[in-house]
């Protein structure tokens, strides 16, 4: 059976500033908190590589950008560094970075890539942090200015922009979890920086609409579905604080235009309100996306608390729902989490039933894997497992669009080994190998693959 797509269809890899392009001297890039973390706080990262290196893309574009067309890319996501674009945050900008970008996305549409363009992927400029990063209202007009500086720079060739990667993020791993700096663990924190960001999405539409651009402007979502472990009420109510948690806060406040009440009565009820006020509900009722992005790594499975959490220990969300280590699930044991290819058919219903079908594309999926060197033979990654986890994925993609979503495209994470937050280059997730002594970058099996899927329009 051939798996067909529309001919329309956006085939291509996403990548992010912070994880690819490096710094070279004179570059005039301004500190991030990623440049920052990576250094005082070495030991949280992977062989403690910072993110000096990365994998070039600053000074590789061009060859970068030719060996996507030589594996058929038809579109690219990459995101603009502020801290490099304005490198105090606000103020003068650095004019080798609008060289940088506009050659960038230049050579990108010489190339027929069509770039698709992310103002923030968690990569908050250090003086801006400095200031209390998204606590702090002044950064939410920071950041309205940055995102109009870029539309003004590059809003006249990038017809994709993307407020945001995975909005929730920032506030949970930053402010919650201990995962990226400022390494805050306070709920009350995390809930006012997750809203600020909201607002800072808002402000940018709201920008990008009264430029009067010819784009389409969104964000990029990361859902992980919810699977309660039983059909009983107690599992039943921990997949329902687990999904109010952490996606139909966000979702419902970008694609709905409100936040849900139940979130309300609960962080009312356990004094974790953050200060919300009227204008800023307009705002995020008045905010329209036109392209939603969706990340989908993996599926979240929950079930009904064994413990009562300590009612003297930090408020979150996992007071309400344990983890629930389902027997069988089929494990990628690098990065620790599950793989569930069904789970991308059901974000894509969950779109198409709560989310009024709007315009979605998959902006993100892959499988990161540590020590791919041994499959390396002659030269090539063997990556059979990738190939296999893209048909699977893809296959229920399909199917979901056949009943009727409205997928406009699939972007695999990534193009070619990246640097990532925290594991740096442990777990490998590109469609090219790094190899990190040489810098050199060479096709795997999965990049051919993808060639000849992207060509055929679909697969057998
Ligand atoms: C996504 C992020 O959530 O996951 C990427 O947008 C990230 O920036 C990717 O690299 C893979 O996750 P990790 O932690 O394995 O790099």
């Amino acid at each position: 059976m051939k798996v067909t797509f529309p001919k329309s269809f956006f085939w291509g890899a996403a990548s992010s500033a912070t994880q690819a392009e490096g710094r070279v001297t004179g570059d005039e890039k301004g500190g991030n908190i990623w440049d920052y973390a990576s250094k005082e706080y070495n030991h949280r990262f992977y062989d403690g590589v910072t993110t000096e290196n990365t994998s070039l893309f600053y000074q590789d574009y061009q060859q970068d950008i030719q060996k996507m067309q030589d594996i058929s890319f038809n579109s690219f996501r990459t995101s603009i560094s502020w801290s490099r674009l304005i490198p105090n945050g606000t103020g003068a900008v650095n004019p080798e970075a609008v060289i940088f970008y506009n050659n960038m996305i230049d050579e990108l549409i010489a190339k027929g890539v069509e770039p698709f363009v992310n103002l923030y992927h968690f990569d908050m400029p250090m003086a801006l942090q400095e200031i209390g990063g998204f606590e702090a209202k002044a950064v939410v007009d920071a950041y309205k200015q940055y995102a109009k500086t870029c539309f003004e720079l590059f809003g006249d060739r990038v017809r994709y922009w993307f407020t945001f990667n995975e909005p929730m993020i920032p506030a949970e791993a930053g402010y919650l979890h201990d995962r990226h700096y400022p390494y805050v663990v306070d709920f009350k924190r995390a809930a006012a920086v997750l809203h600020n960001i909201i607002l800072a999405h808002c402000e940018a539409v709201k920008v990008y609409r009264e430029m009067k651009l010819a784009g389409k402007i969104g964000i990029i979502m990361d859902v992980i579905p919810v699977y309660p472990r039983s059909q009983n009420a107690a599992d039943l109510y921990a997949a329902e604080m687990a999904d109010l948690f952490y996606t139909k806060s966000v979702n419902d406040a970008i694609l709905k235009g409100k936040y849900p009440v139940r979130l309300k009565e609960v962080l009312q009820e356990y004094d974790q309100l953050p200060e919300v006020s009227n204008s800023d509900l307009e705002l995020i009722a008045a905010t329209k996306i036109d392209l939603l992005g969706i990340n989908y790594y993996r599926p979240r499975r929950v079930k009904a608390k064994e413990c009562v959490p300590n009612p003297n220990g930090v408020f979150s969300p996992e007071w309400f729902f344990d983890e629930y280590v389902m027997p069988g699930r089929r494990m990628n044991t690098s990065r620790g989490i599950e793989i569930y290819p069904k789970g991308i058919y059901d974000i894509a219903k969950k779109i198409q039933t709560e989310y009024d079908n709007i315009d979605w594309f998959v902006s993100e999926n892959g499988i990161g894997i540590e020590g791919e060197e041994a499959f390396i033979e002659e030269g090539v990654v063997q990556d059979e497992y990738r190939i296999d986890f893209l048909k699977e994925h893809l296959t229920y993609l399909h199917q979901a669009m056949e009943e009727g979503s409205n997928c406009l495209g699939y972007h695999m994470w990534t193009f070619v080994d990246c640097w990532s937050w925290g594991n740096a280059y442990k777990n490998r997730y590109g469609f090219y190998r790094l190899d990190l002594a040489t810098g050199e970058k060479t096709v795997k099996k999965s990049g051919l693959w993808f060639k000849a899927l992207v060509e055929n329009n679909g697969f057998e």
